[in-house]
């Protein structure tokens, strides 16, 4: 499906526009890591909506415990979580902790346990797009892209820093949503942006395949990263 585009100056207060009126209403909703999204969260946070019917999944996480500094979960209850004013929503975070095996395990059984069988159905998932066209934990080349039946992958070796091993929702898990939006920022990432939404896709640009295979995939650019700065 092709790639509707926004570019602005600033695309966070639109992301975080996305973020709190899918939680206003009581969506399921996958939050991305990485140091992009953070001014998003604390804008959907003071957006003053109401948080407590939605739940929160996240599509990727480092294998580390939730207070470490390289936490996407931590990043998500410092941003947003403790910000919000009221009642917060349900938690279903990666247990990164466990480990890549253990943790996608743990994850895959508490998407089965809400969706049921068969691939997830999150209202919207945010992602960030790495300058080497990752998205989530999927990195270029890697095996977890061939996955077709499970919706979680334990990857043992990131592409990317930091180096620890990841969990990671699959390219069938994330282009199952009903929305994905990709929020992506700087000149380091225009490469990227046409890898991912222009060139045909490929294994080595991860984010292209979950774009062709979403039923509907936005991009929020800044001009930098769209390449018309
Ligand atoms: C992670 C991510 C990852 C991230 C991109 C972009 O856990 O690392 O979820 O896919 O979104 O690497 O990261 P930046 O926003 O830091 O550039």
């Amino acid at each position: 499906m092709a790639a509707r585009r926004i570019v602005l100056d600033d695309p966070a207060p639109r992301a975080a526009e996305l973020l709190a009126a899918a939680a206003e209403a009581g969506s399921q909703i996958a939050l991305t890591g990485g140091s992009t999204p953070r001014r998003a969260y604390e804008l959907a946070a003071e957006a003053g909506s109401d948080w407590s019917r939605a739940t929160l999944w996240w599509g990727d996480e480092r294998c580390v415990g939730p207070e470490d500094e390289r936490s996407n979960f931590r990043l998500a209850r410092e941003a947003l979580l403790e910000r919000l004013p009221g009642p917060g929503p349900a938690i279903r975070r990666i247990e990164g902790e466990l480990g890549p095996v253990r943790g996608a395990e743990a994850y895959e059984g508490a998407l089965r346990d809400t969706f049921g069988a068969g691939l997830p159905r999150l209202d919207l998932v945010l992602l960030g797009l790495g300058p080497d066209a990752h998205c989530a934990s999927l990195f270029p080349g890697a095996p977890a892209l061939d996955e077709r039946a499970r919706a979680v992958v334990g990857v043992e070796r990131a592409g990317l820093a930091p180096w620890v091993a990841r969990v990671s929702l699959t390219v069938s898990a994330l282009a199952a949503a009903g929305e994905v939006v990709f929020l992506v920022t700087g000149a380091d990432k225009a490469r990227a942006v046409s890898r991912a939404f222009d060139e045909p896709l490929s294994g080595a640009a991860p984010a292209s395949l979950v774009a062709a295979e979403a039923a509907s995939v936005t991009v929020l650019l800044d001009p930098e990263a769209a390449g018309t700065a």
